[in-house]
């Protein structure tokens, strides 16, 4: 199976921390986001991937390349401007012969069923197949409602919750598609898949799974820490890590510093005498000064907490910006 992953976005949500580096290259502890999304979907058999990039691509191709690292093989196209998901996934996949595809968006953390979503596709003899997930508040999100054989009914945008009524699940930014779907994108324009064209698709073979499990879109900074803190405790991936704290191995922390549960402690960052850290994540090159005390904060590249200073929990302090973990 070929699957084409959409790593385009400019990432505005968690800005500063994407000024400089693409979204699905932060790292979630110790490698890029998208070094686990890819180890994932090898796991379920997905071999080649094709990257839909727009900003930053080179970051990508240059840690990645022909995919040697993961064992898979990766191609690369490059939209000369932004052209939303549907013109993204299109421009790609117009470069590869007419087939089925798994589509993802490149910031789902998950560790979805993606073998059952495309054996569910086929049983269906779907058109498409979109995984969903559940929230508890629905009112954030687009609801997808089906019927009890799976098929698409509607699609709610930010829903009352009297309009949600027992409904919880919205899309989980993973597709199956055949050729058809492609077809109905325009060329060389903007398109986006969950507002022209899956409701276009209603009533015509288009189904929708939903998958319980571990779900988090990591594009705001209270997502993306909680993913960091849930990988450190094995909520999610492979297991919890000694003490549920990662220090780089060429971290410097201070001998008396404290860096305790929940803490990632990025390459080449300095945790300076007498300094706490918990619940944080300290991105590379950052510095935490003397005694100064994080819980709940992201220090991003470079980034520096002066000495003595203990920033709000939900602050993130980036190079000439101290602020609130703006987003949910
Ligand atoms: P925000 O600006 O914070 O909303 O983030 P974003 O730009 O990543 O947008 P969003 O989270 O809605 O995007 C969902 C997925 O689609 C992400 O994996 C993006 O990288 C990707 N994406 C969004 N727009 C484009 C686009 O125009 N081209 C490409 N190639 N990918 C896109």
């Amino acid at each position: 199976m070929h699957a084409i992953i959409l790593v385009g976005g400019r990432g505005t949500r968690l800005q500063p921390l994407t000024d400089s580096r693409p979204k699905p290259m932060l790292p979630i502890i110790d490698v890029p986001f998208l070094e686990h999304q890819l180890r994932h979907l090898k796991s379920h058999g997905v071999e080649a991937v094709t990257f839909a990039c727009g900003f930053l691509p080179n970051q990508i191709v240059g840690y990645f390349g022909e995919g040697a690292r993961v064992g898979m093989q990766l191609t690369y196209v490059v939209e000369p401007e932004p052209l939303d998901t549907a013109g993204a996934i299109a421009f790609a996949a117009r470069t590869l012969d007419p087939q089925r595809l798994l589509v993802c968006n490149g910031d789902v953390l998950t560790d979805l069923d993606v073998g059952r979503l495309i054996a569910e596709h086929e049983a269906r003899g779907a058109v498409a197949t979109i995984a969903l997930t559940p929230v508890e508040d629905p009112t954030r999100y687009g609801l997808v409602r089906t019927d009890e054989r799976h098929a698409v009914l509607a699609f709610l945008e930010k829903p009352t919750l009297e309009e949600a009524g027992d409904d919880r699940y919205i899309n989980a930014g993973t597709y199956v598609l055949e050729p058809e779907v492609i077809a109905m994108v325009p060329e060389g324009v903007r398109c986006n898949i969950e507002r022209e064209i899956f409701p276009a698709l209603v009533g015509k073979r288009l189904h929708a799974i939903g998958f319980d499990g571990y779900w988090n879109d990591i594009g705001t900074f209270p997502s993306y820490l909680a993913a960091n803190v849930d990988m450190l405790q094995g909520v999610f991936g492979p297991g919890g890590h000694e003490g549920n704290r990662y220090i780089a191995p060429d971290a410097v922390v201070a001998a008396d510093a404290t860096v305790g549960w929940g803490a990632v402690i990025g390459p080449k960052a300095v945790v300076e005498s007498g300094a706490h850290v918990v619940k944080s994540v300290v991105l590379e090159h950052a510095r935490v000064g003397v005694g100064a005390r994080l819980d709940g904060v992201i220090v991003g590249e470079h980034g520096v907490v002066e000495d003595g200073v203990e920033p709000e929990p939900g602050s993130v302090v980036s190079p000439g910006v101290v602020g609130e973990l703006a987003g949910s």
